[in-house]
């Protein structure tokens, strides 16, 4: 295979200006990062310990295999909402007593680990994340149920978390619910529809309806052991089918149920020859632009991020604003689709179609790294027919079948987030790099495209243009659009699964294919290739 040459200046003014800037823009991630790990604050934190009760990190911490690596998703979650960053839950992927799984842990600190709108967003996308990859899935409990202020934001969609929980168990995929403290109401099904419930001795409280909804409804008198206690279901109702004698019993015997489910990943193992690349990851730091507009050579990073920094390029020579080509990470083979020059033209929309097709004959997994500021735009493209050959980009990302992980590097502008699987293309697991931006389009457009529209209707009406206003209306709106751009804004309302760190990238990377690949790897099948 071909080996990329790196033609990096790492001791220029520009490296070092970039590298400047996204040392700036991880401090201001390690800031919010800390503060989603602080979860409710040091008062609710310091409450929670005095009832002799775990964090949620460090419940997560004991569960997983010891030195393991977790891959904590939508870590940012609600952030910059009225709601607490991260939602009041964590989620992530990690090693369990060997078996790679999804795990959700209600953060009791934060409202009473309460859910809120963002945090049902979040337990929804952890659980789709399971169910397509195959990933066993790991409940850690302990949540006052919805948030009752935003019921009407929740309640409905809501129990769409138990539908999951019970299709993943027909689709022969694990659910396993640990509780250690509340789980009423709603949350009562989640051991409810689990395969597996574990309760937790004087803590686990699951019940339909408390103490006094029960006394209010029925007259009658009771109490939270008598009706929820981890006792009473697992000697008299049966919904328990593990008494543990406290939290970190617990965790013992979860750890002993995934020992015993005989688990097997559906993918091909990695190849065990996976070189670390020839060149440092943390140069990435230096090739990503600090200025948006100027494109850089996603050659430098699939440099710092492939197997060996061997790259076999598809169609160098044609399309050249889209490089494509196969390379392995972390062993696993895959094919990159990576932007150069930010815009698609019709070349790079037929070259990336030919290019995913290919992927899906031999059952290769893609990778997309998004710079892109979308398809090109103009008479003679349009003439050219760019709508049509964006088309079969976005068709052939759409009906792909191998999966997909993308990572919005610098920009994700218009259509081009379609045809480089964004969001709504399914990518099966999805991460920005703290400075990408994301939008319709960029901000000082959609403000120029907003005053072009208005001016042109003042004039077909005969009313008089008010400059002033306009340039006012102008600036409102171009910071509007340019702090909705903004990575943590997207990442807060789950567009992605989170933001990682660029040195990261191969890491990451590796984690999320090995995770994949608990699943059938397997492309569309179906249609040839159809050469554009
Ligand atoms: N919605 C919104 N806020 C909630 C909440 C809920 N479901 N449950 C708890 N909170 C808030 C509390 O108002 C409190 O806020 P404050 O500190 O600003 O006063 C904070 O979360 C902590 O609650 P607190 O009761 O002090 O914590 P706790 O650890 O002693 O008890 C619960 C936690 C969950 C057992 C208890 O709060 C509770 O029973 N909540 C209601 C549960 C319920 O009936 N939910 C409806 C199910 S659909």
């Amino acid at each position: 295979m071909a080996v990329i040459r790196s033609a990096l200046d790492t001791g220029g003014e520009v490296y070092r200006a970039n590298r400047a800037n996204q040392l700036a823009l991880l401090d201001r991630l390690d800031e919010q990062l800390e503060l989603a790990k602080a979860g409710g604050g040091e008062r609710y934190q310091q409450r929670h310990r005095e009832r002799g009760r775990m964090l949620a990190r460090e419940r997560i911490e004991l569960l997983l295999d010891p030195d393991s690596p977790f891959l904590e998703l939508s870590t940012l979650a609600a952030w910059g909402t009225e709601f607490t960053v991260g939602a009041a839950e964590v989620t992530g992927i990690g090693v369990v007593s060997g078996v790679e799984c999804v795990l959700l842990a209600h953060d009791p600190t934060v409202r009473g680990g309460a859910m809120n709108p963002y945090s049902l967003r979040k337990t929804l996308r952890v659980l789709e994340i399971a169910r397509t990859n195959r990933l066993p899935v790991i409940n850690l409990v302990e949540s006052g149920g919805a948030d009752l202020p935003s019921q009407s934001d929740i309640f409905v969609p809501g129990g769409r978390i138990f539908h999951e929980l019970t299709a993943m168990s027909a689709a022969r995929i694990p659910t396993v619910a640990l509780v250690f403290g509340n789980s009423t109401a709603g949350g009562a099904y989640v051991p409810g529809m689990c395969d597996y419930a574990v309760l937790v001795d004087q803590r686990a409280k699951v019940f339909l309806g408390g103490p006094p909804l029960v006394k209010m409804a029925t007259g009658e008198v009771s109490d939270d052991e008598s009706l929820g206690g981890a006792d009473m279901h697992s000697r008299v109702s049966g919904l328990a089918d593990y008494f543990a004698v406290d939290e970190a019993d617990a965790i013992r015997i979860g750890r002993e149920i995934m020992s015993r489910l005989n688990w097997r990943k559906l993918g091909p193992p990695p190849s065990p020859h996976a070189p670390a690349p020839n060149y440092d990851p943390d140069e990435i730091l230096g090739i990503v632009s600090a200025d948006v507009k100027v494109p850089f050579d996603p050659r430098e990073i699939l440099a710092r991020t492939v197997d060996g920094s061997e790259f076999d390029e598809y169609k160098p020579r044609y399309g050249t604003a889209l490089v494509t080509g196969w390379a392995r990470i972390h062993g696993y083979p895959v094919g990159v689709l990576a932007n150069h020059r930010g815009v698609l033209f019709s070349e790079e929309s037929k070259k990336a179609t030919e290019f995913i097709l290919l992927a899906n004959q031999t059952d290769t997994p893609l990778i997309f790294l998004q710079n892109t500021t979308g398809y090109m735009v103009g008479a003679s493209y349009e003439q050219g027919g760019i709508i049509k050959d964006g088309a079969k980009m976005i068709n052939a990302v759409a009906n792909s079948e191998v999966p997909h992980l993308t990572i919005n590097m610098a920009s994700s502008f218009g259509a081009g987030n379609y045809g480089m699987s964004g969001r709504a293309y399914d990518p099966r697991l999805m991460f920005a790099w703290p400075g990408a931006r994301l939008a319709v389009m960029g901000a000082a457009q959609l403000a120029g495209v907003l005053s072009i529209v208005g001016r042109a209707s003042a004039k077909a009406t005969g009313r008089p243009f008010d400059e002033e206003k306009d340039a006012a209306q102008r600036q409102f709106i171009e910071a509007q659009i340019e702090a909705e751009s903004d990575s943590f804004y997207v990442t807060a309302r789950l567009y992605d699964d989170g933001i990682i760190d660029p040195r990261d990238t191969r890491t990451v990377l590796g984690m999320s294919l090995s995770a994949v690949h608990s699943n059938t790897v397997a492309g569309r099948r179906g249609f040839g290739v159809f050469r554009m």
